[in-house]
């Protein structure tokens, strides 16, 4: 890989490499790549954000489209943002030509399990339509390039140590099934059209870059803890008597800076012609249990609240595995991506950023 002194990614010549365990490899003569401009969709998102400060400190010239549905456009002052939809094909293609986008990093889409399990068709609609309207606009403008944000949640429940990109995929519930349908679409519109496309199988994101940057959803263990505890009621614990050494699930946790550092490094491989299809697991290889995460997380909150509620174990809920923890070996040899966060690190620039965030409403009027 070379950087002219701009920052702008030039290379060619290396050959197209298959990533994943789909098997048909093109090895088309590859043209020359001078310039690549970036659309980040969700990029107003919690880990778009990371992923659009990433790339702008990599050298990469990047614009962000978000609908701000959960996005918030502070995340990217500084950045050119396009607010619409996806879905909005005149105005992808419109940012797309104005900008001179060649790659696309996609991220916008809709992201929690159980809201999936009551809203099927919205979670098909915004991860599954949302994903093929945007391929059309993007493909028909001349887009070459694809990073696509799928989730450890298309493995379901995984019954392996540690869980490899060949591991079968077997979602257990409508937003896991429609991150996989996202893949196999995006695929087929890879063999058709030779978009040179990856997708990143991100495992349990948490903690933030900058305080700015923090999730505000509360769709993960870390935040959802924060959020009961700033109210004054006790975390609660799903299942303490699953096959693990604590009774607790056991999961993968990946900072949101690592993660962004994962595009960087695969929209570079694409365009540098080093990968041309497939997935990847981004994740630590690392398990931590619930009921260790839990005390770190309580640690770090007392500190500034002082008591708090100790977890509570509650039932177990149903389709929840016990443990899924990402081998990351295949992302670390093709993109020479390893995450260095680790999870104190996490956990500690998540409440940074949970305060930050409680401040900053608390200054908004009305
Ligand atoms: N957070 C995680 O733990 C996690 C894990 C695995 C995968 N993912 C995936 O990563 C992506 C980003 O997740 P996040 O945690 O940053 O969520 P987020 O809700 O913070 O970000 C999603 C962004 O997409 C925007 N958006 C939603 N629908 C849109 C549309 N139709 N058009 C344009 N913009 C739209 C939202 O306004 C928001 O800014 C999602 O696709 C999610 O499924 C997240």
């Amino acid at each position: 890989m070379t950087l002219r002194s701009g920052g702008r990614l030039i290379r060619s010549g290396a050959r197209r490499v298959q990533v994943g365990p789909e098997r048909a490899v093109r090895a088309a003569p590859l043209p020359i790549v001078t310039t690549m401009t970036w659309l980040v969709t969700g990029g107003a998102g919690y880990i778009g954000a990371h992923v659009v400060a990433a790339m702008t400190a990599g050298g990469e010239q990047v614009v962000a489209l978000d609908d701000l549905s959960t996005g918030d456009p502070a995340r990217v002052a500084g950045t050119p943002l396009v607010v619409a939809s996806v879905a909005d094909d005149l105005a992808v293609r419109e940012a797309i030509a104005t900008h001179g986008v060649t790659g696309v990093v996609h991220l916008a889409g809709k992201k929690s399990v159980a809201e999936s399990m009551g809203e099927p068709l919205r979670y098909y609609q915004e991860n599954v339509e949302g994903l093929r309207a945007l391929l059309a606009a993007a493909t028909g403008s001349g887009v070459r390039h694809f990073v696509f944000s799928s989730s450890a949640a298309v493995y379901g429940s995984p019954d392996v140590d540690l869980v490899t990109e060949a591991t079968p995929c077997r979602p257990v519930n409508p937003y896991g099934e429609s991150k996989l349908v996202g893949e196999w679409l995006l695929a087929d519109v890879g063999r058709a059209t030779g978009l040179a496309h990856v997708s990143l199988r991100y495992f349990n994101v948490a903690g933030a870059a900058r305080p700015e940057l923090a999730d505000t959803t509360v769709a993960n263990l870390v935040t959802q803890v924060f959020a009961r505890l700033d109210a004054g009621l006790a975390p609660l614990v799903f299942g303490g008597d699953h096959p693990t050494p604590d009774g607790t699930c056991i999961r993968d946790f990946v900072h949101a800076a690592d993660i962004a550092d994962a595009h960087v490094a695969a929209a570079r491989a694409l365009s540098a012609g080093r990968i041309s299809s497939g997935q990847l697991n981004i994740g630590r290889g690392v398990g931590v249990s619930v009921q260790d995460m839990c005390r770190l997380i309580l640690d770090v909150v007392s500190a500034d609240l002082g008591d708090v509620p100790q977890p509570e174990v509650v039932a177990a809920r149903a389709g929840d595995p016990a443990r899924v923890v990402s081998s990351a070996a295949r992302a670390q040899e093709l993109l020479g991506w390893r995450a260095t966060r680790d999870v104190a690190e996490m956990v500690r620039s998540a409440w940074a950023g949970w305060r930050h965030q409680a401040a900053a409403r608390q200054l908004l009027p009305g």
